[in-house]
């Protein structure tokens, strides 16, 4: 009997907004576990820095500097990366922006701009990733960051968790589309990680202790708790876990 294979040598590894975050975590994760990576942020400083930091831990990086919501330039700029570091073997879709609005209080302009970059940016970059593994007969991965916004709602995070929603359908909709061409879409569902963006949440004298109070942990996570799942959505050891959201939130989410 052979131990499960999480190595992720030899294979390619696009991650949408890896500058900081989650994204920069999976990033070093799946560096460590013997993939190049390939960073990618609006800001060329930010990026680069993100490549020193992970080729001074001994990984391998490549900068990819993009704003995914740019979809005229999206096939280019892939086109143009595949030619220079070659085609992802794993696309993860990371970016997420969010506005913490009721539905009432956005305007149309929000609600376009946030459909945009979390998932229509998601979806189009998927398809033409998902396109050229197909063409390469790679054994392709997708994995694609939800929430437990994609199942549940809050109250004044409207149109975050419509986008989430929407993405937990595109993780379907490409493992049963592109499940035949051997490559397989999984999802990513975090709870409540102490990362940059969640600073104000955090702090929120009314949001902050109603957060922990609700997680059977009572604690936040750490960023590199993500990282164990998005290792093992990537790897050789999930050959066979196709259209799965796996939920990472302390137990969050089955807690009334
Ligand atoms: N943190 C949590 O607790 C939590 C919980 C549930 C779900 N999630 C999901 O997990 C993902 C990561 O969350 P996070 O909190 O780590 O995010 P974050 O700290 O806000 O980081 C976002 C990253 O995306 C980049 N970025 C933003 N807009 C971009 C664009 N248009 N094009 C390219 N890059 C862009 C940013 O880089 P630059 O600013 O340098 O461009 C940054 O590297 C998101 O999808 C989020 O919804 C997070």
């Amino acid at each position: 009997m052979q131990a499960p294979d999480f190595s992720l040598s030899g294979k390619t590894a696009l991650i949408t907004g890896s500058t900081q975050g989650l994204g920069f975590e999976i990033a070093r994760a799946y560096a460590a576990s013997g993939a190049c990576v390939i960073i990618n942020g609006r800001s060329q400083d930010r990026v680069m820095q993100a490549v020193r930091r992970i080729e001074e831990e001994g990984g391998r990086a490549e900068p990819l500097v993009h704003d995914v919501g740019n979809l005229a330039e999206q096939e280019r700029i892939f086109g143009q990366l595949c030619s220079r570091a070659g085609a992802p073997d794993i696309l993860v879709n990371n970016v997420g922006i969010r506005l913490r609005k009721s539905l009432a209080d956005s305007t149309l302009q929000e609600m376009q701009d946030l459909i945009h970059v979390d998932l229509l940016a998601a979806m189009h970059l998927s398809r033409l990733a998902a396109q050229r593994m197909a063409r390469q007969g790679l054994a392709g991965r997708i994995v694609t960051l939800t929430s437990i916004a994609d199942r549940v709602a809050r109250p004044g995070d409207a149109i975050y968790a419509v986008a989430k929603h929407g993405l937990a359908g595109l993780v379907k909709a490409l493992a049963v589309e592109y499940g035949p061409r051997g490559i397989t879409s999984n999802g990513i569902a975090p709870g409540t990680f102490a990362t940059e963006s969640n600073v104000q949440l955090a702090g929120d004298p009314v949001q902050g202790p109603r957060v922990l109070g609700r997680n059977p942990l009572e604690r936040w996570a750490q960023p590199h708790e993500i990282t164990g799942a998005a290792v093992f959505l990537a790897s050789p050891a999930a050959s066979y876990v196709n259209g799965h959201i796996l939920v990472v939130d302390g137990g969050f989410s089955i807690a009334f």
